[in-house]
Formats: structure tokens, sequence, C-alpha cells
């Protein structure tokens, strides 16, 4: 971009343009733009394919869009065998530091050995290409073997983040239909165990249809072990069906991959389906071109193996490209505030990927936590989850990133599956936009009437063109998949976010314009926080609202109507928030719970959650003429 650009603008260093992949930014969008299927053909060629596809898009039934159609792949081939072929097979394909300090590595000749070996325990559990696999741990090494044998063996993992509960684990499993659950006894959180098999119990109580348990040992406590359907997994591994070597299953391009539940604008959560082939190609190429990957890096994506950012740029995107990744399991300021700092510099990690919400948390506490800390081995940061506002995105710039750090603001969902909006180090910055759309992806932001708005006017965020990572469908609900996404604007990706564009054409995100709330990144609807707290015998109605907070993005304010003769006190409200934690998980209990005789309503009985806001926030309400009373 040669012209003068407006606003707070940090230019990339003559050092970080000489290292970069793209060195310009133009060029690579002109000819994406100009050739969009040759541009990702040639991506795609990159990988291994044990056929090549007959297409690159298939847009003969929009919006189910297919990619590579005809092509043969596995992409546990190419995060894996593809790699032990070469010469980096001795390389480390995990860094792994357990909250507790334990520690561990992991080659890529190793890793594929441990994946051999879990495949073979998943085969010999009946477990069959197609299948549903549900996986709840916590951040170790063995959640992403589970995956990786699930891809193996053509199985559809179902990943479900480890701070989730009881309930959200049972509607998960319940779904999706899953017949094996892979858990581990616990996980290291703050100082504490996390009790997972024993959630995993109460939700298999609700559930049916899982016919096996595989258990990890963890945390080491007492846990239950139902005779018959649980196994510990290190048993497991010592009997001869856990050879080393394992065929892998031949998947079409477009074969399911995973399923991955989200928070929508109404319901139950929905399991957003991804495939083998597009998939690949799309964070294959984004993580390369984005956080420019290099055979001597030391990669860490700070989130959590159980949500989108885990599964495309933690485990698939890094290992797809054959880096070296870092994964800790526990809390950023355990024991101290200086805790992510001190494993910087002793693993000199150069890429660090994170969520606004940890940097402002970081940030509290000062300085001085991390001006003790060498972390001069740091080339690139990135921001993900949430917007970033300037001031959060400047420290970590300056005082993390010691000022020669580009920040990657990459905006995405579990829908897209890969980065859409974002800088690549070549890019001008300025603090708080993503910048613009990956080379080649149109999207544009829309009025009420789908016409684009002027520049710096708030409007509905899409997206014009498919992307090879896209969402294929919600499964099992296909017709939702459609109404969600594909019918505010026909032939058109509505992303559910609101955003401006400057005068450059940077796009800024604002925010959530449904009944999502993000708390610290985290994607949780209005719906399942109401459902849990209804779920209490003492309330009768309940309603969710996001309100913004300076370190979490959003905390959740709820308001309950109670049952007749229950008495509203502190004691039943703290009580209330304990049943969400426990219902869904910690982040979703809300932060304020506040008993009402009513609830603003349309006619036709939709809560206005906006009339909430706006009376908790002080601020006018706005058209209230569908409001019941
Ligand atoms: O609102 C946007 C916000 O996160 C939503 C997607 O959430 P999820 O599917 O959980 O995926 C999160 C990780 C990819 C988006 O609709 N969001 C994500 N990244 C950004 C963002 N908002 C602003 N800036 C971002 N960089």
């Amino acid at each position: 971009m040669s012209a003068k650009l407006s606003g707070d603008v940090y230019y990339p260093s003559e050092e970080v343009l000489s290292k970069a992949h793209i060195k310009n930014w133009d060029e690579l969008s002109k000819k994406a733009t100009e050739d969009y299927e040759g541009f990702w053909e040639e991506r795609a060629n990159e990988l291994n394919w044990f056929k090549k596809w007959d297409k690159v898009i298939d847009d003969s039934n929009k919006p189910f869009y297919k990619w590579f159609t005809g092509a043969q792949t596995n992409i546990s081939y190419n995060c894996l065998d593809r790699h032990v072929k070469t010469e980096r097979r001795n390389k480390l394909a995990l860094i792994w530091e357990g909250e507790n300090g334990d520690f561990e590595t992991m080659s890529y000749y190793r890793l594929h050995k441990e994946t051999c070996k879990f495949a073979n325990i998943l085969k010999s559990m009946g477990v069959e290409k197609g299948d549903r696999v549900t996986i709840y741990m916590g951040r170790t090494p063995e959640i992403v073997i589970a995956m990786l044998a699930c891809a193996r063996v053509g199985a559809i993992h179902s990943v479900v983040y480890g701070g989730f509960s009881v309930e959200a684990l049972h509607e998960r499993i319940e779904d999706s239909q899953s017949k094996v659950l892979i858990v581990s006894d616990g996980a290291y959180q703050r100082g504490k165990i996390v009790p997972l098999k024993e959630i995993a119990d109460e939700a298999l109580q609700r559930a049916g249809g899982i016919e096996h348990v595989i258990v990890i040992k963890r945390t080491g406590q007492d846990v239950n072990m139902e005779f018959g359907r649980d196994m510990w997994y290190h048993e497991l591994a010592n009997l001869p069906i856990a050879n080393q070597s394992c065929a892998l299953e031949i998947m079409d391009a477009e074969d399911p991959l995973f399923i991955l539940y989200t928070s929508g604008t109404t319901g139950k959560p929905k399991a957003i389906l991804h495939t083998h082939g597009g998939y690949q190609v799309g964070t294959y190429t984004t993580l390369k071109y984005v956080f420019d990957i290099h055979e001597e890096d030391r990669y860490w994506c700070a989130a959590d193996p159980g949500w989108i950012t885990g599964h495309s740029y933690i485990v698939y995107g890094p290992l797809l490209n054959g880096a070296t990744s870092f994964l800790y399991e526990g809390a950023p300021n355990y024991p101290y505030p200086n805790r992510w700092w001190s494993m910087i510099e002793n693993y000199g990690i150069n890429i660090l990927y994170t969520a606004p919400t940890a940097i402002r948390g970081l940030m509290r506490f000062g300085d001085a936590w991390i001006n003790r800390h060498d972390l001069s081995s740091l080339k690139l940061l990135g921001s993900v989850g949430e917007p970033i506002n300037p001031e959060a995105w400047k420290w970590y710039h300056k005082v993390v990133g010691n000022e020669k750090c580009p920040i990657m603001d990459t905006w995405w969902q579990t829908e897209t599956g890969m980065f859409m909006i974002t800088p690549m180090p070549c890019v001008p910055l300025k603090p708080g936009t993503g910048t613009r759309p990956f080379p080649g992806i149109e999207m544009d932001i829309l009025d009420d009437d789908g016409k684009p708005v002027g520049a710096n006017e708030e409007g509905y965020l899409v997206i014009k063109t498919p992307w090879p990572s896209m969402i294929r469908t919600i499964y099992g609900d296909p017709d939702r998949y459609v109404n969600q996404y594909w019918s505010k604007y026909p032939g058109v990706y509505l992303t559910g976010d609101s955003a401006k564009r400057d005068e450059d054409g940077y796009i800024w995100v604002i925010g959530r314009v449904d009944d999502v709330i993000k708390v610290s990144g985290y994607r949780l609807g209005t719906a399942e926080i109401e459902s849990a707290l209804v779920s209490h015998q003492a309330v009768a109605e309940a309603a969710a609202i996001g309100i913004p907070d300076d370190v979490k993005g959003n905390v959740i304010y709820s308001y309950v109507i109670l049952r007749a003769g229950v008495e509203g006190t502190d004691e039943l409200k703290e009580e209330l928030r304990q049943h969400v934690g426990y219902e869904v998980g910690p982040i979703a209990k809300p932060a304020s719970v506040k008993f009402v005789e009513k609830l603003p309503k349309t006619r036709s009985g939709k809560i206005m959650r906006r009339v909430l806001k706006a009376e908790e926030m002080g601020e006018d309400p706005g058209n209230l003429s569908t409001l019941e009373d």
C-alpha cells in the first residue's frame, strides 16, 4: 500500500519485511483477486493429495459450497506422515508445560507413532469413518494426539472445551450421537484440579449413546471407572492392539473432519462442520502467510484446543506447516503473573498469539512482572477473539513486543475456520483493526436493505466469496445453516458482527449484533445461560445480556423471575450463579443476578434484551414500538 494512511499507523520495519514470506500485500491481493481459484489451487499444491481434484470450487448447490471435489487426502497425513518422510522427522512438533511444572517434548516422529497407537485403539473399539467421537480434556499433548487419531481413522471429532460443565457436555454428546468419549481424569487450573472425569460421569448419566470411555491419566486422583465402559488409556496403550503403525483412511476432500459446537443467535449450540480438504488448505496458508512461519520458529497459540482457535492454530495449522508449537496447560498468572513471560523466555518462543482479554488481564499486574524477563526472542504477536482496544494494543506492542513485533489482529469465527480479516507482517497496522480481508476474499458492510454503507458508517459485516475452510453446514440441521447465515441477504454470508470501514478500506469490527455474548473472548449464547437458570427449581423465567467490562470485554448480567412463593435472597443469587457454573461452566457464571417481576418482551413473547441493556447502562432504549407493555 503506497498511499499515506490516515490515523495512528505502524509501518513494518525493514527487518520484518526482509524476512517475510509475503513482502507485498497488494501484489498478492491482485493475484488472488484476478484468479481466485488458481490462487487456492497453487496453495493446495503445497500439500499432499492421494488424488487431485476435478474442481477447485463447486458452487452448483449454493450455499452448500464444496472445495477440491474429487480429491482424496487425509489431514493427518499432511500433519504427520508428510514430515516424517523428510528431515523434519526429528523436529519438535510440540513442547508442552503443565501448570504444575511437568514438561514434555514430542518430535514429529513420536507424534506420528503416538497418533497411530491411539488410532488403533479407536479402531479396536469399532470406531469407523464418519463416527463421532467426543473429546473432553485439558491442554495436554494427548488432546492433540486424540484429535489427529480421529482424523486418521476418518472419525469426526467433537471437542468440548474443558471449561464447560455437565449440561454443556451432555448436550453436545447427545446432539453429536458420539459413541466414544475421550476424557482425562482432570486438568490443573490455578493450582486446583478440574475434575473432568467426574463431570463427564454426571453428563453421561444424562446422555445415552456412549459405548466406550477412554480415560487419560493426568492429575492422578481416584476416579470412578465403570466396568465395561471406562478404560485407562495407558493400559490400552500397552496392549498388542495399540500397534505403532496404522494405515490411514483415505478421505474425500469433502468428508467431515470435525464438528465444533458454538453458540448462535437462538436456541441450542450448533455443530459447525469442517471437512478434510478445504480446511487444511485454508489453515495451512493463513498461518504461513500471517504468522510468517519459518523452520526455526517456536510458535505459541495460547488458546485452548477446545475452541476453533485451538483447532486451526494450535493443532492443524502449525502441524500442516511442520512448525514447532508450544502448549501450556494452565492459567496465565499461576503461581505468579510472570508465568507466561517466564515460559516465553525459557523456551525462546518467538510468536505469541492470544486474546485481548488475556492481554488486558496481564497488563493489570503492571510492567515489572514482564520487565524481569528477556522477551527478545519474540518477533511477531497476534490477537483474536474480540476487538482489541487501542490501549491494550499499544501495551502489547510496546511492553511485550518491545516495539519491534507487528501485531496480527485476526478476525475470524468458528464458521470461517481460518483468518478472514487480517494483516500480514508487511501490512501497515492501526491499533484496533484487523486491516483488510485476506487476499481474494471479498467482504462488505451492508445496511438493513443490503446496500453497502459509506466510509465510517456502521453496518452488518458480510462475506461475499466462498473460502476453502468455510463451514459446510450445521451438522444434522442444514436448514438452520441456510437460515442463520444465508437468508438475510441471499447469496451472502452473514457474520453476525457489526463493523465500519475507514477511508483506507480497513475494517473495524465493533461486535456481535445477535444474542451471542463474548466473555473473555469465549463465545456464549444468551439461550444457554437462560436455560441453565430456568433449570433451577426456584426460577420461572430468565434473561441474560452482555455488559461491557474493562478486562473481560463483556460480563453476563441476568434477570430472573422467581417462582411464586420463592424469596429472592442474596444466598439464592449466589446459588443461581453457582448453578449456571455447574451446568454450563465457570465462564458462563453471571456477574450479576437481579430478581425482577417482569421482563421486557415483544408482543410475540420474545425477550427484548436491548431494553435491559439500555436500562442497565443508562442509555436510550431506542424504538419501543414492539414492546408488549
Ligand atoms: O465477534 C467476532 C469475534 O469473535 C466472533 C467469533 O467467535 P468464535 O467463533 O468463538 O471464534 C473466535 C476465534 C476465531 C466473531 O464473530 N472476533 C473474533 N476475532 C476478532 C473478533 N472481533 C474483533 N476482532 C477480532 N480480531
